[in-house]
Formats: C-alpha cells, structure tokens, sequence
C-alpha cells in the first residue's frame, strides 16, 4: 500500500463489487445503496483513495484504479461476513437504527468480529493517508474506526458521516456495547448526520451515557471539541441532467411506456429492504382494484427491488412475503396481458434507472424508516419536464426538504396510503408542475456536490460558519 494520499474515503464498501461477466471473467459493476450513489462523484473529482470490501468473502486483492477512482481492498474472510457484515451491521445496528421495524439481535460474537474487522479498517486508513490528511469514514459498519485511527495517528483530521437515521435515546440505549459506540464516534473531529434530530439524539446520549460537557452540538471529549451537525445528503444532479437528454434514454422511455400499455405507471425502486414498505404499498395499490377505484390496463405498479443482504434471516423473509403478496394481488386483479404489478428483483444501471424515472406518472416512496432516500430526489432531479408526482413518506429524511412537493404519507395507515396515490393519480398538470418546481429547486440548490462541499469544509475549516440546522429541516 503506498503512503501519502491527502484525501482518503473509508467505507465498508468499495464503490464496485466484484461479479462474474456474461463472458465468465471476473467484472466489476457499482456497488448499490445511497452511499456509492452519493460519494463516488465527490471522490472522482478529489482524485482521493477509498478502502473498503469488494463483496467477495476471502478475496485478497492489491490496490487498483476503476471509474477513475484509487481503490484499496480490504479482505474480510467468510466468517467475518456473516458476523460483521450480516450480522453486527445488518442484523443488529441496521434494524435497531431505524426504530427496531425488525428485533435487533444482540450477539457477543458479532460483537467482537465488529470489533476486529473496524480494526483492520482503521490500520489500513493509518497506513495510507498522508501527513494531516482528511479521512472521511463513512457509516454504520464502521463507527469504531474514528477513535482507532486517531489512536494510531493523531495528526489526521477526521470525519465521519452517518447515512442511516440516528435513534433517540430510548432505542440506543438497548445496545450492550453503547458506550464503545459513542466512545468511537467520538474520536471523529466532526460527526455528520442527515438530520438535525439525529444530531441532537447523539449529543443527548453523550451528555448521559457519558456524562460528556457539551454547548449546543459541540461536544467536549478528551481535551477536544467533537461537532456534530446535520448534513442532508443529496443526489449528483449534473450526472442525472446528461442521462435525461441522451437519445436512447429517451428511445428507452418510450419503449417502456408502449410495453405497458400505455398505462398509467407507478413506480417503485428500492433496495428489497425490510425499512422500505413495499409490502404496505403494495397492498394499498392492491386494494385500490378490489374497491374499484383502478381497473387493470388502465394503471401498473413496477417494482424494482434490487437484491440485498440475501444471507440475513430478516431480508430472505421479507422476499417471500413480496413475492407471494406480487403473485396474490396478480392473482387476484390482473387480467391476461395486464398484470397489475411488474416486480423485478434485480440491478439496472443509471441509464435504465433515469427511463423508468421519466416514465413513471407516480413515484410511490414509502419507508417506514429512512435516513434519506435517494431515490426520491433522483427522481425529482430527473423530471425536468415538471411532470410526474412524488408520494413520500413522512419518515424518509427527504420529506424534511420535500415537504411541500411532495404528497405526504404515514405508510402505516394504508387508507390514507390509498387515498394520496389516487390524489396523485388526479393531480393536474399545473398542480404536477407547482409541486415539481418546488421539490427541484431545493434539490438542484442542494446537490451531492454542495452537501460534500458543506462537510469537508466543515471538517476542514472548523471556524467556517455552517448553522447549525438548516431553515427548510426545521419541524
Ligand atoms: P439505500 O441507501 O437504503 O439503498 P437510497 O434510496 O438512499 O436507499 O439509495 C439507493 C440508491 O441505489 C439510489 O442511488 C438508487 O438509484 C440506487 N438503486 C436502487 N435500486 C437500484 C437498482 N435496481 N439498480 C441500480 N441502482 C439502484
Ligand atoms: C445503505 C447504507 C450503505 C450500504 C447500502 C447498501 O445505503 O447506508 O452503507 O452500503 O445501503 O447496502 P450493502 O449492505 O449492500 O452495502
């Protein structure tokens, strides 16, 4: 590994994953989830470094270049996966983080490969990064490595930036290990959050978990002033504008449309993930046909449910439940030649993405629990012609910034689900338009771009004054 990069990306995962191409050899193809979405474009333009896993268990590769990115692996053996990757991250801190919709498992030995692989994390970034590098460590997998690698190297400047909610006191609070996490999170020079909620949860904790003197939401800890502040991550509008105008996503959204016939389209895109509420939406939409409100032929849900974390007991449930529920409600209101629902478990590429975007009359966005959700401002990002409605969760960390726009919904009240799709079904199309020209100005004026602007200047400048909490996210 070479010493002296000035500008380090530490996350668990690379920006592309390791698969097996059409011709048998092995390829790489962007990683899924917010994340990547969001950090490669800012890490391309600082020509930095990034550690992280490429997917595979076992693989041990030396650093290489893709996407114009410098790429540092990090192997984790098969066992780590399953305890690190599956389960501390995904089957303790992601469920509990976004308010135990599925029960957290508390389990030492996932505890301590936690504990192990965060380690590895940290000595790589120690190794790599240059004298008073930035290193910006990136989400839930990897809370510990702030204070391990300011342990090993206390000249860094070091930010870490959380993609999922923060939860309040009450939920945190169950975790055996909650000191060690806050003690890690402590050891960043700035935690960033997507809310201001989320920032105000952690100063609360460490103020009494760790009886820690704060002032506003800049902790005191170890001799040093530890900030936390609200960052709302957003999407690469610059890279969404190309793909709107090239001529075969055009082409592509045409064919999309007449293979639906003409149909009215809603549409879905999310990682198959237990916080997402497809099933709630799904069966909103489902009722709309029992009570007659649709007839088949005349509206069609697609779902695009990207595969993910298909080992982890919560996530293999959950795809049987969709995909009896998709066959129930086919079942029982599609007609041959029009289904009601196209489900499509697989990974498209941005180009296939921004059609479907520009295809869809109504963009139906229903988490139960999100710390953003990109998807709702690509798709924002994406309607330019001012067309198309947004139905967004009150719970998604985009309905703080989208609240005017969009049509709001609580996903577990399924009669008011049903009731804001068909009224976004009916919006005219100078109603479309007001809510789109809202949604797009605060999503064009706070792109990726300014939201890694806004951190790293943060982090890197400390007296620059970012406030504390933005007007638009205030309650
Ligand atoms: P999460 O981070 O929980 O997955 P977000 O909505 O914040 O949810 O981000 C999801 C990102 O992954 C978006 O940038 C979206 O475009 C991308 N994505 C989602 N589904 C697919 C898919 N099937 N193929 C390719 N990219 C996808
Ligand atoms: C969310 C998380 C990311 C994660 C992504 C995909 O965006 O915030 O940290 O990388 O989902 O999940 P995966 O488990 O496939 O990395």
């Amino acid at each position: 590994m070479s010493r002296g990069s000035e500008f380090l990306v530490v996350a668990n995962r690379l920006p592309v994953d390791r698969i097996v191409g059409a011709d048998g050899e092995p390829a790489w193809r962007r990683s899924p989830g917010g994340l990547v979405s969001a950090i490669a474009p800012v890490m391309r333009r600082r020509h930095g470094t990034w550690i992280g896993w490429t997917g595979a268990p076992g693989e041990e590769l030396e650093p290489f270049e893709e996407d114009g990115m410098a790429l540092v692996p990090i192997a984790q053996s098969a066992e780590e996966v399953e305890l690190y990757y599956e389960g501390f991250s995904n089957a303790t801190l992601w469920p509990l983080y976004h308010d135990v919709v599925a029960p957290p498992v508390y389990d030492r030995a996932m505890w301590d490969a936690y504990v192990r692989v965060n380690e590895r994390f940290a000595e790589a970034a120690a190794k790599v990064a240059g004298k008073d590098a930035i290193v910006w460590v990136q989400d839930y997998q990897l809370q510990l490595v702030p204070a391990m690698l300011r342990k090993l190297r206390p000249d860094l400047r070091i930010g870490f930036f959380l993609h999922i909610p923060f939860p309040p006191l009450e939920l945190f609070w169950q975790l055996p290990w909650r000191r060690q996490i806050l003690e890690g999170l402590l050891g960043a020079d700035l935690v960033g959050f997507q809310l201001p909620g989320a920032a105000a949860n952690f100063v609360r904790l460490c103020r009494r978990l760790l009886e820690a003197r704060y002032v506003r939401h800049d902790v005191y800890w170890d001799d040093r002033i530890v900030r936390a502040r609200a960052f709302p991550i957003s999407v690469d509008v610059s890279e969404l504008n190309d793909l709107i105008e090239r001529e075969d996503v055009l082409e592509r959204v045409q064919e999309i449309r007449s293979d639906l016939g003409d149909a009215t389209i809603l549409l879905g895109v999310d990682r198959l993930d237990y916080t997402k509420g497809i099933a709630q939406r799904l069966q909103a939409f489902g009722e709309l046909f029992g009570d007659g409100d649709l007839k088949p032929g005349q509206a069609v849900f697609v779902q695009i449910a990207t595969p993910s974390r298909e080992r982890v007991e919560q996530y293999q449930l959950l795809r049987e439940d969709i995909e009896q529920q998709v066959g129930r409600i086919n079942g029982e209101y599609g007609e041959i030649g029009f289904p009601v629902i196209h489900y499509l478990h697989s990974s498209y590429d941005r180009a296939e993405l921004t059609a479907l975007y520009l295809a869809a009359d109504v963009m139906v966005v229903t988490p139960l629990r999100d710390g953003m959700n990109l998807v709702a401002k690509e798709y924002v990002a994406c309607r330019r012609d001012m067309r198309g409605a947004l139905v967004l969760s009150e719970f998604a960390g985009a309905a703080a910034e989208l609240r005017r726009g969009a049509f709001q919904v609580n996903p577990y009240d399924i009669d008011g689900l049903k009731g804001t799709i068909l009224a976004a079904l009916d919006a005219e199309p100078a109603e479309q338009a007001r809510r789109m020209r809202s949604m797009r100005r605060r999503v064009i004026e706070h792109d990726v771009d300014r939201w890694a602007r806004e951190f790293l200047s943060e982090l890197e400048n400390p007296a620059h004054p970012v406030p504390v909490t933005d007007p638009a996210l205030e309650g």
